[in-house]
């Protein structure tokens, strides 16, 4: 079957447009606060946005599946599915700290065929169609031509699951060490699906994160892909579903980032 990418495209981007502002508008208005876990925060506003871009997808295609965190979920016999994160960057959100957006992509017979993230605060939607290039506000954008470690930013995230489930911090650190020690600069920003759009428009070189969700990734991964950039698991295999850890580039480092993490994923095996 031939899909039409283009209205597809068309429709996500509008979506997360829409979300974006729907979000932005929300700032200073959150009623609820829950904690889904120790650390892990979900706010009346995300289930907002999740009823919004889920009611509008089941509107416009009806037969389409839905994977969304805030639990939701829907099931048909059909090859599309929808993976949104409603507001990547909850605990920025709550804090008023201006770096979360939202993330909506569609897989079809099991592959990620497009993406869009928009980050409300700087009125800045990343999007890309598998085979298309990646843009940033309809301007096409590439990742970074930074060819060592030495020179690079890098960025990373904190798992919930660190806390959650008392897993050992030592692995990470190690790698965290590492990249102390030999990167120009580290990150830490909140929102893993706007930290993979740095990534593919060249102000991060790089970005490692373990525990993510594939609602976290699966925009901006194909995003980072389209730039001309690389995202493999901590041993540089490619991504699968179920994988916990994520090595993105602009490519050039990546081998010089895979040597670190791949030293280091031993450990991980072992807890
Ligand atoms: C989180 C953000 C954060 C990352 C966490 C994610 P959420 O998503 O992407 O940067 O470090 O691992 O869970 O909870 O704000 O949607
Ligand atoms: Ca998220
Ligand atoms: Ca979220």
């Amino acid at each position: 079957m031939e899909i039409d990418k283009r209205s597809l495209m068309e429709f996500a981007a509008n979506l997360a447009v829409q979300s974006g502002e729907i979000i932005r508008q929300s700032e200073n208005k959150i009623q609820s606060i829950e904690h889904k876990s120790e650390v892990d925060l979900v706010t009346d506003i995300d289930r907002k946005v999740q009823d919004f871009i889920c009611g509008s997808i089941h509107k416009e295609y009806p037969a389409h599946n839905i994977t969304s965190e805030e639990q939701f979920e829907r099931r048909e016999e059909s090859p599309f599915r929808w993976i949104i994160d409603p507001i990547d960057g909850t605990t920025n959100f709550v804090h008023g700290y201006p770096m979360y957006g939202v993330s909506i992509a569609l897989e079809y017979r099991d592959d990620i065929v497009l993406g869009a993230v928009c980050n409300p605060c700087r009125d800045e939607l990343f999007s890309a169609v598998k085979g298309g290039g990646a843009f940033l506000n309809a301007q096409r954008i590439c990742v970074s031509k930074t060819e060592a470690l030495e020179q690079s930013l890098i960025a990373t995230g904190f798992s919930y699951a660190m806390r959650e489930t008392r897993k050992s911090l030592s692995p990470y650190l190690g790698i965290f060490k590492n990249m102390v020690e030999k990167a120009q600069g580290i990150r830490r920003d909140g929102s893993a699906a706007l930290d993979l759009c740095s990534v593919a428009c060249g102000r991060f070189d790089g970005f490692f994160e373990e525990g993510l969700k594939e609602w976290d990734v699966a925009a901006g991964q194909l995003i980072v892909h389209e730039a001309g950039g690389r995202v493999t698991d901590f041993s540089g295999e490619l991504l699968y579903r179920g994988q916990t850890t994520l090595l993105a580039s602009n490519s050039r480092i990546h081998k010089e980032l895979q040597e670190i993490t791949l030293h280091f994923l031993e450990l991980y095996e072992k807890i």
